[in-house]
């Protein structure tokens, strides 16, 4: 059957998409059956509140009819709410430059299709979360990559020289709080300079954040666009992570001028987000249960990056390096460099946990394959110490582990 259609050209842009190792990650996974789950980028199950989800969704329901069944023009009360949560990163919007998209994904593709052409060069942290290595290299844009260390950080000297390049990038991306994979959060020096060289260089930075409402510990740090030189920058914001990724909801604050753009660009997609998960989630916020709830989640993650860490110590202690991540769901752990975490991922998944081989987030697949991102989210404390065990076994087998 395949032959039959051997000579109809497919797009350039559909031939990039369709390897997808991540998604062959988690497909192996699937085969191999149960497992400690350290790979996948969850909040943590047992922290969502299900029985109030249950009420909000039942409340919408009997309030709205089918009318939540239907399409809908964006929902005006989370619209307000969100204006009035981006005043807690600083940043002062109406409703209406609120934009509500499926997700962080989403907002990602938007934001690219909206500042990048295919052949232009776009700026990007080495490493980078794949959904951004998606969104650049599927579309054929070109990435230059400025190293993010998560002890030393961001090489700010580098990003800069990159803007000022001739031609300069067409635009940027950044995860700054609680990076994905390396768990680095940027402090506000950081975000100051960056912020500053949008400003000065005319390269915008889109901001990815996935992450910031999972704060265990610090203080909460403003988005770029709070910043002198931030106004061209675009905030991307996004309910997966603090409520829960089925909602597929998020939201992008951009310069007012482009939001028409990012509308048209959006109705080629999908036309608009779900009215009934946006009434739901209206609905929790409105009844005011996120602090409560996110107090819960913060707690939960920081026992479990305790534990982690705990275990970290006694089994990696003398043969590998991480930093303490502030928040979010991720750890950086770097072993030496003869380990290939990707060539053992199977035994691991095989001794019954997993994890993403670090080179899936390197521009080139191939760097990194010592380094590992591991969720300290999702598994209890003990489970997260046997996998910390299990994981020495496959990947440090010249070591004696019990
Ligand atoms: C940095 C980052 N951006 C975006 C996403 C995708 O988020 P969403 O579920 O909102 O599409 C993720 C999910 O893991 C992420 O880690």
């Amino acid at each position: 059957m395949n032959e039959a259609f051997a000579d109809i050209p497919i797009s350039p842009e559909a031939q990039r998409a369709r390897h997808s190792p991540l998604e062959d990650i988690f497909r192996r996974m699937t085969r191999f059956g149960p497992h400690i789950a350290l790979a996948a980028g969850n909040p943590p199950s047992d922290a969502i509140p299900l029985e109030r989800w249950h009420e909000c969704f039942d409340s919408v329901l009997t309030e709205q009819g089918t009318a939540a069944l239907q399409y809908q023009m964006p929902n005006p009360s989370l619209r307000e709410w969100l204006a009035d949560w981006m005043q807690r990163l600083g940043v002062a919007c109406q409703p209406e430059q609120i934009f509500l998209t499926n997700g962080n994904q989403q907002g990602l593709q938007l934001a690219s299709r909206l500042l990048l052409a295919s052949g232009q060069a776009a700026l990007i942290e080495r490493p980078a979360y794949t959904g951004i290595l998606d969104v650049t290299q599927k579309r054929g844009i070109e990435v230059q990559s400025v190293a993010l260390h998560p002890k030393y950080g961001l090489d700010l000297a580098q990003w800069r020289e990159v803007c000022s390049a001739d031609p300069r990038p067409a635009a940027a991306f950044a995860v700054l709080d609680f990076h994905n994979p390396t768990g680095f959060r940027a402090d506000g020096n950081i975000r100051a300079q960056l912020a500053e060289i949008a400003g000065s260089t005319g390269v915008p930075i889109i901001e990815d954040d996935a992450y910031s409402a999972l704060r265990i510990s610090g203080d909460s740090l403003p988005s770029l666009r709070a910043y002198p030189g931030g106004e061209s920058c675009i905030y991307l914001g996004t309910f997966s992570k603090m409520l829960f990724p089925a909602l597929r909801l998020g939201w992008v604050v951009a310069p007012v001028a482009w939001l028409p753009m990012l509308n048209g660009l959006r109705q080629t997609i999908d036309l608009q987000s779900s009215a009934i998960m946006t009434a739901v989630a209206a609905e929790f916020l409105r009844r005011g249960w996120l602090d409560e709830h996110l107090e819960r989640l913060r707690h939960l993650l920081r026992e479990r990056l305790a534990a982690f860490q705990e275990a970290l110590q006694q089994s990696f202690g003398d043969h590998g390096e991480w930093e303490e991540p502030q928040g979010g769901l991720f750890l950086w752990l770097r072993l030496p460099e003869e380990v290939d975490a990707d060539a053992r991922f199977d035994e691991a998944l095989a001794q019954g946990v997993s994890y993403v081989p670090g080179n899936h987030f390197y521009d080139d697949g191939e760097t990194g394959k010592n380094e590992l991102r591991l969720s300290f989210a999702s598994a209890a404390p003990k489970d997260l110490r046997k996998a910390v065990q299990i994981l020495a076994r496959v990947l440090l087998p010249a070591k004696k582990v019990g």
